[in-house]
């Protein structure tokens, strides 16, 4: 049931593996938040399929709304708007998501939002932060971005630095696929990490330069390669524990040398961090300490929410639409779409 304060979304997200779909009420507080995810179905192809994902998500997503209303115990009239994710992102996985919420948009007379990925990634921080406002610094770290991103107001982003290669999470990927650790690398990397030792392997940490806050992952991830093909050629042991800590470790000193950084020459007194390699256990502990070192207040979402999900999708709905911004039934999936266009 719904009071007249409060402002209902209902929120989708199918830009890559998971089709997920929940209800956010005023941007901030969570009434479900279902994500039903293709991991295992992509894990035998060691990677997303596209055309797999795309049949997926149609398959799921009149579920995982339902399930998501069910939840909330609402029905789509109590419903005020729709968000959906509408780029970047896998084109066809978009599609099934942005062509949802038209039609739902259009049957019902719902006024449609349609939300860019990394704005949902960075809207996390304010689910379980209700104190958290704008201006504040964010790293984006997921599997298609590493964003240092200003946030300068609701919706208003200015990207401080990107990677020029590889996102962080594509090299967890990629590395964890050469050690044999497969898809999908980044949470398997960290597992493997526990046993292993973070200074046994020395890989570069790259920095690219003349660009402040610019990142390199590809150079480590073929340090990595070269390492292992080193030790296949001397016949020596790989032990695979402490290939995925030194590399572990080896991006989150690029990363956390980066923030360092941007937080002293910015003077900012906020950090957040996003995106599915933020649910990284040490990674989060790093960048803690550096934050404390600095006298600078750290934000981070938990681990569910820095993954893909909808709530986040919501959450940044909820600011656009405060806004006044509508989408018209003609919103189309951009898969390239960058951060603060539309
Ligand atoms: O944000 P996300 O779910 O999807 C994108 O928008 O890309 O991020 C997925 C990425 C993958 O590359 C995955 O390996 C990485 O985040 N990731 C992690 C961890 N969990 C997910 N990387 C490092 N440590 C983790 N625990
Ligand atoms: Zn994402």
């Amino acid at each position: 049931m719904t009071n007249q304060n409060e402002i209902c979304i209902l929120a989708i997200e199918s830009s890559c593996d998971e089709t997920a779909a929940a209800v956010v009420v005023n941007g901030r507080e969570v009434r479900s938040n279902i994500i039903s995810s293709q991991i295992a179905l992509h894990t035998i192809y060691g990677g997303v399929v596209p055309e797999i994902a795309s049949r997926k998500h149609i398959e799921k997503i009149n579920q995982v709304i339902t399930e998501a209303l069910n939840q909330a115990d609402m029905t789509l009239e109590d419903i005020d708007a729709i968000g959906v994710t509408y780029g970047p992102g896998l084109v066809g996985a978009l599609l099934v998501g942005v062509a949802e919420a038209k039609a739902i948009s259009y049957a019902r007379n719902i006024p449609l939002v349609g939300v860019h990925h990394i704005e949902g990634h960075i809207s996390a921080n304010y689910i379980e932060h209700k104190e958290l406002e704008p201006p504040f610094l964010c790293l984006v770290v997921s599997g298609g971005h590493t964003h240092m991103v200003k946030v300068l107001d609701y919706g208003a982003y200015e990207v401080l630095g990107r990677t020029v290669d590889d996102a962080a999470g594509e090299a967890f990927d990629k590395v964890a696929r050469a050690i044999g650790l497969g898809y999908p690398g980044g949470p398997k990397i960290e597992k493997a990490s526990h046993e292993g030792n973070p200074n046994a392997i020395k890989f570069p940490r790259a920095h690219v330069a003349g660009e402040s806050y610019h990142f390199s992952f590809s150079g480590m991830k073929s340090a990595v390669l070269n390492y292992l093909n080193g030790c296949k050629m001397r016949g020596e042991e790989i032990v695979q524990a402490d290939v995925a800590a030194s590399f572990q470790q080896a991006v989150i000193d690029v990363l956390t040398g980066n923030i360092g950084k941007a937080l002293q020459e910015t003077g900012m007194k906020k950090f957040a961090i996003a995106g599915g390699v933020a649910s990284n256990q040490t990674f989060r502990s790093a960048v803690k300490e550096v934050c404390e070192k600095q006298d600078v207040l750290f934000y981070c979402p938990s681990p569910v929410l820095c993954t893909d999900n909808a709530a986040m999708i919501g959450a940044a709905a909820y600011y656009d639409f405060m806004a006044g911004i509508r989408s018209g039934l003609d919103l189309n999936a951009v898969p390239n779409l960058k951060l603060g266009e539309r």
